[in-house]
C-alpha cells in the first residue's frame, strides 16, 4: 500500500531483502473508569474458586494504555502483583512507574533491576519469571513481542490492533496457534468485545431481532490526538517512534490504529467470516505538513461479503467537524445501534438496561479467571481477521484499487525500518492513489 514508486526504501523493504526482520515475517502460515465494585465482585469469585497463586504480571509499552491495562489487571485480582516495567525509552519507565507505584500500593513490586529499556527490553522481560505480559506497544512491534511471549510461556493481554502489515497478521494468526497448543491464554484488547450492554445487543442481533444483516455503517469519526512534538536531541529514529501515530510502519494509519474497534465490531456482526473485496476513498485535507507523518485524515471504506452484505466504513481525524462513533446494523425486520446498545426498529424494539462495568477492567477479569481455573482464552483469530480489515481498507484507500480478502491476506509488504537503532531513518512517503502500488 504506502510504497510509492519513489517510496523510500528503508522504510519499505522488499520481503525478499533477507536483512530484513527475517524471524518476524517469513511465517506463512488511560481510559481506566468503570466500576470497579462489579469488577471486585468477579474478582472475589475467582478467589472463591480457590485457587490462590500469586500472579506475576510484566507491562511491555509504557505509556498512556499500559500504564492503564496494568491498573485494570492489578484491580481483576487481587492475588496478583506487576513485577516488570519495559519500554523503548527509559524516560518512559521512570514516568509509568511514578504513576503506577502511587496507584497500586502493594502490587506495584517492580525492583530497580526489573526495569528495561530500549528496543531488546521485551526480551528481558521474556526471560523474567512474570506468568502474564501486557503488550502495550504501538502495534508495529506487536508480531514479534507476541512470538516471544509465546515462545517463553506467558499467558497474554495483547492491544489492538495486533500488526501493521499482511506479514505481520500471518505471523500473529501463527503466534495464536501457538498459543492454543501450550494453553496459553491470549486475550486481545479489542475491548468492545468485552463490554457487557455491547455483548448483549450483538447477541440479540444474533437472535434474530432484526432479521438478517442486510448492510452495516461504521462511523468513527473524531478529532485529532496528541502530538509529541520535536527535540533537537531526538534521531529521526526517536522523533517517529515516540509520535508513532502518524507513520504508516508503526501505526498502521488511523483506519487501523483506531477504526479498528468499530471494523471489528462489523466482523463480529458477520460472525467473524472476511469479506470478498473492498473499496475505498481517503487522503489527508488538513495533515499536509510534515509533523504528521504520512498517514492520512480520512478513510471511506465499503466492505462486500460474498452473501452481499455491505459495510460502510467511515473514519475521519479532522478538528473542527462533527464526530460521531457510532455502528448501524440494518436487516431485513430491523435495525439496530451496537454502542447505544439500543434494537432501535423492529417488531421489538429493546435496549440494554443491565450493569456497566468498565470493558477494560473486564478483559483483565476474564484473563485471570481463565488462568486460575485452567480454561484458557484464545481470541487470536478475531484479533487477527479485524487487524486485517482495516488493514485491507487503508491499502484500498491508498491504492485507489478493489482489494479482495485473499489478496490482502497474502499481501507481500512488509512496513517498517530493515533493524530498529536511534539514528537516520528516511520520511515515509505520503500514499498517492492510482499511483501507489499495492504489493
Ligand atoms: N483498547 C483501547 O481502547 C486502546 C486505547 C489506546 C491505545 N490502544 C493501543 O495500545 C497501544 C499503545 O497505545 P498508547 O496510547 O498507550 O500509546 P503510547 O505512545 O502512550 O504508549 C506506547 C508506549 O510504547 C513504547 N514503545 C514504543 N516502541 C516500543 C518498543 N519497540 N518496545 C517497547 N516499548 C515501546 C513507547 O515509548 C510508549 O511508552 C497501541 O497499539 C494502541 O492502538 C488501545
Amino acid at each position: 500500500m504506502t510504497a510509492t514508486p519513489a517510496a523510500s526504501p528503508a522504510c519499505m523493504n522488499s520481503p525478499a531483502d533477507p536483512s530484513r526482520r527475517g524471524f518476524l515475517f517469513n511465517s506463512t502460515a488511560a481510559v481506566i473508569g468503570g466500576s470497579v465494585a462489579a469488577t471486585l465482585a468477579h474478582s472475589r469469585s475467582v478467589h472463591a474458586a480457590g485457587t490462590e497463586k500469586p500472579l506475576k504480571v510484566a507491562l511491555i509499552g509504557c505509556g498512556g494504555r499500559g500504564t492503564g491495562a496494568a491498573v485494570n489487571a492489578m484491580r481483576a485480582d487481587k492475588n496478583v502483583k506487576l513485577t516488570a516495567l519495559a519500554d523503548a525509552f527509559p524516560d518512559q519507565v521512570t514516568h509509568c512507574r511514578q504513576v503506577l507505584s502511587r496507584q497500586l500500593g502493594e502490587q506495584f513490586a517492580v525492583p530497580p533491576e526489573q526495569e528495561f529499556s530500549g528496543f531488546d527490553a521485551y526480551k528481558q522481560v521474556m526471560a523474567s519469571d512474570a506468568d502474564v505480559v501486557l503488550l502495550c506497544t504501538p502495534p508495529h512491534f506487536r508480531p514479534a513481542h507476541l512470538r516471544a511471549a509465546v515462545e517463553a510461556g506467558k499467558h497474554i493481554f495483547c492491544e489492538k490492533p495486533v500488526a501493521v502489515d499482511a506479514p505481520g497478521v500471518r505471523h500473529v494468526l501463527a503466534s495464536s496457534e501457538m498459543a492454543k497448543s501450550k494453553n496459553l491464554n491470549l486475550v486481545s484488547g479489542l475491548c468492545w468485545r468485552y463490554d457487557l450492554g455491547v455483548k448483549e445487543t450483538m447477541k440479540q442481533i444474533q437472535d434474530g431481532a432484526i432479521g438478517d444483516i442486510v448492510a452495516i455503517q461504521e462511523n468513527y469519526l473524531t478529532g485529532t490526538l496528541w502530538h509529541r512534538g520535536r527535540k533537537p536531541e531526538w534521531s529521526e529514529m526517536e522523533y517517529q517512534t515516540r509520535n508513532w501515530l502518524y507513520f504508516t510502519w508503526l501505526s498502521g494509519d488511523h483506519n487501523v490504529e483506531q477504526h479498528i474497534h468499530s471494523l471489528d465490531k462489523a466482523m463480529w456482526l458477520m460472525n467473524d467470516q472476511p469479506p470478498a473485496s473492498c473499496f475505498g476513498l481517503g487522503g489527508r485535507q488538513v495533515r499536509t505538513s510534515e509533523e504528521w507523518g504520512n498517514i492520512y485524515d480520512h478513510h471511506a471504506v465499503c466492505y462486500e461479503w460474498a452473501n452481499g452484505v455491505k459495510c460502510f466504513a467511515f473514519t475521519r481525524q479532522q478538528a473542527g467537524c462533527s464526530n460521531q462513533t457510532e455502528d448501524f446494523v440494518m436487516g431485513t425486520k430491523g435495525s439496530a445501534q451496537i454502542l447505544k446498545n439500543e434494537v432501535t426498529s423492529g417488531e421489538k424494539k429493546w435496549r440494554y438496561r443491565g450493569d456497566k462495568p468498565s470493558m477494560y477492567d473486564l478483559e483483565h477479569v476474564e484473563l485471570f479467571k481463565a488462568i486460575r481455573s485452567g480454561e484458557t482464552i484464545n481470541n487470536g483469530t478475531y484479533m487477527s481477521y479485524s487487524t486485517l480489515l482495516a488493514i485491507m481498507g487503508r491499502m484500498a484507500t491508498y491504492t485507489g484499487q478493489n482489494i479482495t480478502w485473499d489478496a490482502a491476506l497474502s499481501s507481500q509488504e512488509v512496513l517498517g525500518p530493515s533493524k530498529y537503532e536511534w539514528g537516520k531513518i528516511d520520511v515515509p512517503t505520503v500514499a498517492m492513489p492510482g499511483v501507489t502500488k499495492f504489493v
